[in-house]
């Protein structure tokens, strides 16, 4: 996902001029806090929610964290890259640097194949968008070793969990179901979104219940709604489905509502 403007505590450069010392823990030991909003029409979505999960974040990792600060840079950058459709990555490191990026958003194909891989939270980092992601970005080159798209993390006791950058829903029986947040997976914006606007409900969620489901799809700030086609080589029967495609058009709409009610940068 190329970048084009960045901030640095404050300043608007050229991402090529962004640096960081070597230094810092944010690089050496992943020790740091990030988000990814989604602009639409050079608006950013939900914003707010993004600053307060990275607040709660930054909590957790016992991390100094300014939210007018990073709401600023956020706006400032914004307001001097003028870009249209893009992604918003905003970071906070150990080392005490803030960082924005526009970047453009990264193309995919329309639908996509899972791949299940056994993953195990880690306890204190639960609910955490900490810079420690290596090992969501490892499980997706497992699952295209094993020829799918992407991964769909299952705990060892055979729990699905989520993707390794979005959240995961599923229809049963006609029903739409999501897995809880107790099983340790990221509070998404765009989960919590879809829960409002439609009927889905959260459901301990096993292998079993995936591979007899007839529609599935991923969900994140960036995707919005992206179909499934294949879970483990198994090809799902409705893509999109039904509930899949009124979910989509229902999370545009809520998207829409509140871009409508958020200010121009
Ligand atoms: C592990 C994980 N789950 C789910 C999501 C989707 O979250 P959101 O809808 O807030 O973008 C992300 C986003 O990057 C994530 O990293």
């Amino acid at each position: 996902m190329p970048a084009t403007l960045a901030i640095l505590d404050g300043d608007v450069m050229d991402v090529a001029q962004a640096q960081i010392p070597v230094t810092d823990d944010g690089l050496l030991r992943g020790d740091g806090v990030f988000e990814v909003a989604r602009i639409y029409g050079g608006r950013p979505f939900a914003l707010e929610e993004h600053l307060e999960r990275m607040a709660r974040s930054a909590a957790s990792l016992r991390l100094p964290f300014d939210t007018d600060a990073v709401r600023a840079d956020a706006r400032t950058l914004i307001a001097a890259g003028e870009p249209d459709e893009a992604m918003l990555r905003l970071v906070v490191t150990r080392g005490g640097r803030r960082i924005g990026m526009l970047e453009t958003l990264p193309e995919r194909p329309e639908t996509i194949a899972l791949q299940t891989v056994t993953y195990t939270p880690t306890r204190v980092l639960d609910g955490v968008k900490s810079l420690s992601y290596a090992a969501n970005m490892l499980v997706t080159r497992i699952a295209r070793e094993q020829g799918a798209d992407e991964a769909l993390l299952v705990s060892p006791h055979g729990r699905v969990l989520e993707g390794p950058t979005t959240s995961f829903f599923y229809v049963l029986d006609g029903a739409l179901y999501t897995p809880p947040l107790s099983d340790r997976i990221l509070d998404s914006i765009t989960r919590r979104a879809l829960m409002a606007v439609t009927d889905a409900a959260e459901r301990v969620t096993t292998t079993g219940d995936v591979a007899a489901a007839s529609e599935a799809f991923l969900a994140s700030s960036l995707r919005e709604v992206h179909p499934v086609h294949a879970i483990d080589g198994a090809a799902l029967p409705q893509v999109p489905g039904p509930v899949s495609t009124a979910a989509a058009a229902a999370v545009r709409e809520h998207i829409e509502a509140s871009l409508a009610r958020t200010p121009a940068a």
